[in-house]
């Protein structure tokens, strides 16, 4: 499979050291760098900047171009013409699905989205105001207790099985932990609905009246889960790899995931945005440049969040998506000069003009917008990360899929020992 190879000279080592190279469809080569333990020495590279952990066919970003390719599709075409079901099919099976397939893959999600009644009962050892993100990852992590039977996951047919399960309850799972939150009873899912639809239902509605969800909304939703479906290695997919590593419940690996995504530099970002937008507040030129200020000096921890990716180094693909769902949305409820979509949109022209942001090529990213339009809809910001754990559940699966399925090695990385050398225990006096 090598195409080409390395030599690495290391002084003080005789011979030089052969190292394979494999060339991808697309994209950077790598180099096997599998040789160099047998010559004593470890890689090191904190953060995995330039490390490629697997090999995979999923999704593909070009971050120097911001092009983002899931099974070979780019983004921006998937979201004017497809769904995030047909999607999800898609990432799982590595092609669109016939009509045939499609109605039956959809039929399955549709006719599983129910929860064992039992996992009602774990919300309630959850304060009320407990974050949402915190009931999502220990309710998510319950589902293993209900699922660990019948699950053979070297077996292809219980992947499957397990794939759709998640797919179908998550969405559930999210709407309870905004129900438990803001004190409303549960809503059962409905299977004449829509999967966007059926989530809105289940946010929104209540026993007390009919809800129909709003179109235009739903269209928003749906897209807005297709553009958080999946984006390669990524902090949390990495950690859903690496937990699948070990053999783990796949419904335990989907758990470590949401842990992983909760952070404010990965997908708790959404969150943050509102917060930003929040604390400065007017859309005054003169204050909103102060902020950009405070992004650019090393000695203030601000950050823009929504701003800056590791692997863009352009646009954001799935953001100019974002931002055109966003103004629909608040075209439609009339909110177009919204004052934080306001402050968004020249916070993005100011940072776009602004020699340190276009020096680290520093860009909107996906969750620049999404909050805006997530608000606008009625949702509250500390569900905004639930939002995009239960969308980007589709990449979770498909990757713990792929690797389970091309076979893997337990992931158990090095390090570069910088502690005490060996000493003994002090005699006792
Ligand atoms: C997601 O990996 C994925 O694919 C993630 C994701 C997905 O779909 O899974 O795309 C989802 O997580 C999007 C990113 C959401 N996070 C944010 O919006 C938080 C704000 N962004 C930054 O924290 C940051 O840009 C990261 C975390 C996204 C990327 O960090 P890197 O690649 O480690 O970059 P860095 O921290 O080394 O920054 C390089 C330089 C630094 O300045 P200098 O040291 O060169 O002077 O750029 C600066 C940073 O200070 N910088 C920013 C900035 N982001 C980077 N300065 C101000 N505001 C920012 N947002």
């Amino acid at each position: 499979m090598a195409d080409k190879k390395a030599q690495l000279t290391i002084e003080g080592l005789d011979e030089a050291i052969d190292l394979p190279i494999y060339s991808g469809t697309t994209g950077p080569d790598v180099i096997d760098v599998r040789g160099l333990i047998n010559a004593g020495y470890f890689t090191y590279d904190p953060g995995f900047v330039s490390t490629a952990s697997c090999e995979s066919g999923i999704t593909y970003i070009d971050g120097a171009n911001g092009i983002l390719l899931h099974r070979g599709y780019p983004i921006d075409q998937l979201a004017k013409n497809s769904n995030h079901i047909e999607l999800c099919y898609l990432l799982l099976n590595g092609e669109l699905p016939t009509a045939e397939q499609y109605a039956d893959f959809e039929s399955r999600i549709r006719n599983h989205t129910m929860v064992h009644e039992q996992i009602a009962n774990f919300f309630k050892g959850f304060r009320r105001d407990a974050h949402p993100m915190a009931v999502m990852c220990g309710v998510a992590g319950a589902l293993s207790a209900f699922y660990h039977d019948n699950l053979d996951i070297t077996q292809e047919y219980d992947r499957q099985v397990s794939a759709i399960r998640l797919v179908a309850k998550m969405p559930t799972l999210a709407a309870m932990c905004y129900k438990y939150n803001i004190g409303q009873p549960f809503m059962y899912p409905r299977n004449d609905l829509s999967y966007a639809e059926n989530f809105l239902y289940m946010m929104f509605g209540t026993p007390c009246e009919e809800y129909v969800p709003n179109p235009v909304f739903a269209k928003a939703m749906d897209r807005i889960f297709m553009l958080h479906a999946d984006h390669e290695q990524n902090a949390s997919t990495s950690t859903v790899r690496l937990a699948g590593s070990t053999g783990a419940n796949p419904f335990a690996c989907i758990s470590a995931g949401i842990a992983a995504l909760w952070g404010p530099a990965h997908g708790g970002a959404n969150e943050a945005v509102l917060a930003m937008l929040s604390e400065i507040g007017d859309d005054s030129e003169e204050n909103i440049q102060r902020f950009v200020d405070r992004a650019k000096d090393r000695e203030d921890p601000f950050r823009l969040m929504g701003f800056g990716h590791r692997v863009y180094r352009n646009f954001d693909p799935r953001a100019k998506v974002m931002k055109e769902t966003c103004d629909e949305v608040l075209g439609e409820l009339g909110l177009g000069d919204d004052p934080q979509l306001k402050i968004a949109k020249r916070l993005e022209q100011i940072a776009l003009e602004d020699d340190f942001f276009i020096e680290r090529k520093l860009y909107p990213n996906v969750d620049f917008y999404s909050g805006i339009i997530l608000k606008a809809m009625g949702v509250p910001t500390n569900m905004f990360t639930v939002i995009f754990a239960m969308a980007r559940t589709i990449g979770w699966v498909s990757h713990w899929n792929e690797m389970i399925t091309n076979g893997v090695r337990i992931g158990r990385p090095r390090q570069l020992y910088t502690g005490q050398p060996q000493r003994d225990y002090p005699e006792k006096k």
